[in-house]
């Protein structure tokens, strides 16, 4: 399998692939590859001759200098699980080819910044945009994948995308999830074998949240139920939001939003998870 760590190499093998009227997958990732990362690849495989995915662990996007130092690198097992895939290539750049100099790019995506991730998280999402906007000029992808996991980084990079007229569909994948359904993620490894038991708490309620809006009861009272239930459990609820799934604005009624949004963060220890639902 290729890999490229220069951008300049990297255009020069995807303009020759072009030339020969292959199409380009993209799936952005910063590596602590799982099953829900190879689901974005085996999606991009299907549609695309070629899959570009970027591993590169964004320093422009981490708030908390901590976080960054404790995000997992697994470089080599990445390598191994993507080798499986024929038509993969990998983008690893280093910090200094990807930002030679600090960006001074500042963003502003209105609401969708303002809420959730981005309430807790300040400056999250500009430093998501700015590497995504890069990453979309270096490949220059016919298709690029992301996961409904990260439901707020979908609609920020949505909105980027008609912004920037970047030419180029955008692709949301469905979230995967291990056997008690918690939703994957290299933050998962990080909790020990007690709390990674409770953390399949965190789906089964929002899964009776679900429901609860399926069986039309009200907003205030299924919010009410949802912290009631996590102030039963050592997990620390940051947030339980109803919101229109496409604004992020949040709603009182069902028939406020087309798509409805059920998103949660919260933390077991000083593990931090989220997860989403959307209801049709
Ligand atoms: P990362 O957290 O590595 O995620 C890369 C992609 O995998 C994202 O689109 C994310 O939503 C998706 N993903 C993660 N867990 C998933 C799951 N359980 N099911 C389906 N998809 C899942 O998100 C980022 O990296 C970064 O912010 C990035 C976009 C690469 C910019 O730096």
């Amino acid at each position: 399998m290729q890999i490229f760590d220069k951008i300049i190499d990297l255009k020069s093998f995807l303009r020759e692939q072009r030339a020969q009227n292959k199409s380009i997958g993209f799936v952005p990732t910063m590596g602590a590859l799982h099953a829900g990362h190879l689901a974005l690849i085996e999606q991009s495989n299907a549609a695309n001759d070629i899959t570009v995915c970027s591993i590169y662990v964004n320093p422009t996007q981490f708030n908390n200098p901590n976080d960054l130092a404790k995000y997992p690198r697994t470089f080599k097992a990445d390598v191994e699980l993507l080798g499986q895939y024929d038509q993969c290539v990998v983008f690893a750049p280093q910090d200094f080819e990807m930002y030679p100099e600090k960006p001074h790019l500042v963003f502003d995506f209105g609401n969708l910044e303002l809420v959730m991730e981005g309430k807790f998280r300040p400056g999250h999402f500009n430093g998501v945009a700015i590497v995504v906007a890069k990453l979309f000029h270096i490949v220059h992808p016919n298709r690029a994948y992301f996961g409904q996991k990260d439901l707020q980084q979908c609609l920020i990079v949505k909105q980027l995308v008609k912004d920037l007229s970047f030419d180029l569909e955008l692709i949301i994948c469905p979230t995967v999830r291990e056997s008690d359904n918690l939703a994957m993620s290299s933050r998962n490894l990080r909790m020990d074998a007690e709390d990674r038991a409770l953390a399949g708490q965190i789906p089964q309620i929002l899964f009776m949240a679900r429901d609860l809006v399926l069986a039309n009861r009200d907003f205030p009272n299924i919010k009410k139920t949802v912290e009631d239930a996590f102030a039963k459990l050592p997990i620390q609820l940051e947030y339980f939001q109803i919101t229109n799934a496409d604004t992020l604005l949040n709603i009182n009624t069902r028939d406020e939003a087309k798509r409805i949004a059920l998103c949660i963060a919260a933390y077991l220890g000083d593990v931090r998870l989220i997860d989403n639902i959307i209801i049709e």
